[in-house]
């Protein structure tokens, strides 16, 4: 299994590396075959110590270069990163990368032998659609992206599910995993409302490889209460 955190736009630099020494801690408790990976937020990324990797939440498609406001793989390496998010619907919707963005993304960080978490996801009047519906907006979001990619992960994460608290069921969740891993056999996380209460039972779909994790990642002792239930 695969517990990756995503800690979004929370989190200092301060608050990071007191949550990272406590992780490095705990993970004598994780299986270990399980693996963690934890995003925080480009100000706190650093060279961490713990059976863990940490990836970039984002970064733009260049090495190093006059692009104003950005990190780029120069900024990343230095700390040994090598893992990125792509495509995170937070992206896609409020900062408006399109999926020719996303794609060139993708394109570049395997270009440079990238880890890429690759997510995708459906919104609510879409899901009301139905599966194929679904299915047919899900598949769109691979436009442009080498699935074939051998260092991939994808993420599924609805977008109603998202911080919303309300996860999507079990059916939900296995009817739309397995058709995805039916196009592209790749490991599958499932993100959206992951917590405590329900990490047994998504963590037991068949086709789920792991969750991505927000709001129930940003204290240490929740992130390893879904760690540790794997156990
Ligand atoms: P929540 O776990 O807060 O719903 O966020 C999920 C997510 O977007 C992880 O990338």
């Amino acid at each position: 299994m695969i517990f990756a955190a995503n800690f979004k736009m929370n989190h200092t630099r301060a608050s990071t590396r007191t949550y990272m020494i406590e992780l490095a801690k705990q993970m004598k408790y994780k299986k270990a075959e399980d693996r963690v990976i934890v995003f925080p937020p480009a100000t706190a990324l650093d060279s961490y110590d713990g059976d863990f990797a940490v990836g970039a939440q984002d970064a733009y498609t260049a090495t190093s270069g006059a692009y104003t406001g950005e990190i780029g793989v120069e900024q990343l390496k230095e700390f040994g990163i090598n893992s990125i998010l792509v495509g995170h619907s937070e992206r896609r919707e409020i900062l408006r990368e399109t999926q020719e963005v996303v794609a060139t993304k993708f394109q570049f960080f395997k270009t440079q032998g990238f880890e890429i978490i690759y997510c995708i996801g459906e919104p609510l009047e879409v899901r009301e659609q139905g599966h194929d519906a679904v299915m047919e907006y899900l598949l769109a979001q691979f436009d442009g992206v080498d699935i074939e990619y051998d260092n991939s992960i994808i993420a599924y994460e609805p977008i109603w599910a998202i911080g919303s608290g309300r996860s999507a069921n079990a059916d939900e969740i296995s009817s739309t995993h397995s058709a995805i891993k039916a196009a592209i056999n790749r490991p599958l996380l499932y993100g959206g409302s992951v917590k405590p209460d329900n990490i047994k039972e998504i963590i037991g779909i068949k086709d789920v490889d792991g969750v991505l994790v927000g709001g129930a990642s940003l204290k240490v002792n929740s992130f390893m209460e879904l760690v540790r239930c794997a156990c």
